[in-house]
């Protein structure tokens, strides 16, 4: 053993503490950046793991908020270490980001056991970041505190709101001629007016709640603007409080446990949260080795209301959410209405309901209550049958409710090429009753998983005035998307499940209320075709997309890469020296 490994203390002291020829060198290089000597006399050594990117618009503040961490770090009597992670940015990167949601985590564990750091900030925003993140850091088990980036401020166009639901509905004007593309340049810099994640309870938006929900983050960590003067004071208080998380040895381990994940999966139902969140907190929980099954999102979630009037279920944005109260208004309104595990241990010190005590409804009409809820049903549906055995995902809040029971011919689209090619194709056979199924979008397939399950309603159906449709698919769908949408279906087309087997014309039956989704063709004829199929040529060859594809599990697992299911905790099982 070297004198490097005789030090006792924190992890860091390993590296800094030594007095030998190691010690020097850990110690002389980082001192190249104007480090004291002082810093490495034991004090804790904080990682701010930052997703700064100006490919990740969502996060290009961070940089900023880093300071603000970092200050409070070192007025706690840490020392900052501020460290990039890849960035998957929702916008830009193609096929999706969430092929490299599970690259991302990987860079965050491996960074995190393999430096000095005792505990760790995690800057996460845009919709993968914050599950890559926390699933990094689950699997290393250090002291954690997530620090969201919040929403952008609300968007405006012609002196009334914007937000990205009503983006959507502009582009299907512009398909059907009813706006110009004039109009759609012009809306371009309405809606995004600032820094921040989406303005919605999109993906990004529904994470960060369930950061609050985990006790993850500190309260009113979600909802507060990204360039609110308010998330720079927060940050500096989570820069604070890590450190002394360090001191009290608060492993994210006695925070992220099966009751936090309860309370998350409620939270989510509150808020009518993202059908992304279940392959996210899933994958979360298996990394923390806590045990998630699909089917608990609606066990635990069914008595839950949905109190939140936000869009893209309600009407308000993010902005309007903070000004109500945010998170901790619906964690106090679930806590006294004896919903949620209120005792849970937080990253604050205190339980979730201590924590969130002091909350306040200052908007009923944005947040309501749960004797007055705004929608009695939550937001999540878990649906069982022969056309997805692993389960699948719609968002019943979120659909024309006359659809929430409905039989229809399926109109089928082998994958997203033959979906665009036909679908404001005149001449398509398709009509209100039908639904429309979409395969090879699945993680496999794609591969990972796009956000193509909101299939364009087709133009033809538009001009008759058609709202919503029946789409069923293997994709995953934004969390600013709305319609009658059936997502995640597992197993997915691209390895033989049902919907591979499905052709135009057979009969769909979707049936909200019992949990069903069922392929009515007469089981032989299925067990024929399923003998006829043949696996689809995945186009990923080589690198990382290989080994995705190689590896990936499926939706109701979290398609998590199968070899990082789990944790190995911080030990860095073999040092050269
Ligand atoms: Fe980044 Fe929506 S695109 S949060």
């Amino acid at each position: 053993m070297s004198d490097d490994d005789k030090k006792p203390g924190l992890r860091s002291q390993s590296w800094f503490g030594g007095k030998g020829a190691h010690g020097f060198a850990h110690r002389s290089w980082v001192r190249s950046r104007g480090v004291p000597s002082d810093h490495f006399d034991g004090r804790p050594v904080i990682g701010i793991c930052n997703t700064w990117s100006e490919l990740t618009p969502c996060n290009s503040h961070f940089r900023d908020l880093a300071q603000f961490v970092r200050e409070g770090i070192l007025e706690a009597g840490g020392v900052p270490m501020e460290f990039p992670v890849t960035s998957p940015g929702e916008t830009l990167t193609r096929p999706t980001a969430m092929l490299l949601r599970n690259l991302t985590s990987m860079d965050v564990e491996e960074t995190l056991r393999a430096n000095p750091i005792d505990g760790v900030v995690l800057m996460m925003g845009c919709d993968k970041t914050t599950p890559a993140l926390l699933m990094g850091a689950a699997s290393v088990n250090l002291p954690t505190i997530g620090l969201s980036a919040g929403p952008m401020l609300n968007g405006s166009r012609a002196g009334k709101s914007f937000g990205v639901k009503d983006a959507w509905k502009l582009g299907d004007d512009a398909r059907t001629g009813l706006a110009t593309l004039e109009d759609m340049e012009e809306a371009e810099s309405c809606l995004n007016r600032s820094h921040g994640v989406c303005n919605v309870m999109g993906t990004a938006s529904t994470m960060a709640s369930i950061v609050e929900a985990l006790g993850v983050g500190l309260p009113d960590n979600a909802a507060i603007p990204a360039v609110d003067a308010r998330r720079k004071v927060l940050s500096r208080m989570v820069g604070r409080r890590i450190v002394d998380m360090v001191r009290e040895d608060m492993t994210l381990d006695k925070v992220l446990t099966r009751k936090a994940v309860e309370n998350a999966i409620k939270i989510n139902a509150a808020i009518g949260g993202s059908t992304n969140a279940v392959i996210h907190l899933t994958a979360i929980a298996r990394r923390m080795e806590v045990e998630l099954e699909i089917g608990d999102w609606d066990e635990l979630a069914k008595e839950v209301p949905t109190l939140l009037n936000i869009q893209p279920s309600g009407d308000y944005l993010m902005q309007d959410f903070h000004e109500a109260g945010g998170v901790p208004v619906i964690i106090k309104s679930l806590c006294e209405a004896g919903m949620l595990h209120g005792d849970e241990l937080t990253v604050s010190g205190q339980t979730l309901a201590e924590a969130n005590a002091y909350a306040k409804c200052l908007n009923p009409d944005v947040i309501f209550s749960v004797e007055k809820p705004f929608k009695s049903h939550s937001g999540i549906a878990i649906l069982k049958g022969n056309l997805c055995p692993g389960g699948s995902v719609i968002k019943p809040s979120a659909a024309d409710s006359s659809l929430l029971k409905h039989k229809g011919p399926a109109v089928v689209f082998e994958n997203q090429e033959d979906l665009l090619k036909r679908v404001d194709d005149p001449d398509l056979e398709i009509t209100p009753d039908s639904v429309m199924v979409l395969k090879n979008c699945g993680p496999r397939g794609f591969p990972g998983m796009p956000e193509l399950g909101m299939m364009p309603i087709p133009a033809k159906l538009l001009k008759q005035g058609v709202k919503d449709i029946i789409r069923i698919s293997d994709a995953r769908m934004s969390g600013t998307s709305f319609g009658a949408v059936v997502l995640h279906v597992s197993p997915e087309a691209a390895v033989g499940g049902t919907l591979a087997l499905v052709k135009n014309g057979d009969m769909i039956e979707l049936d909200v209320a019992q949990r069903r989704l069922e392929l009515l063709i007469p089981a032989e004829e299925l067990e024929q075709r399923r003998a006829a199929w043949q696996a689809p040529d995945s186009p990923a060859k080589r690198g990382y997309a290989k080994l995705y594809v190689d590896t990936v599990n499926q939706a109701h697992d979290g398609c998590d890469l199968d070899f990082l299911v789990g944790m190995t905790g911080s030990d860095v099982p073999a040092n050269q020296h």
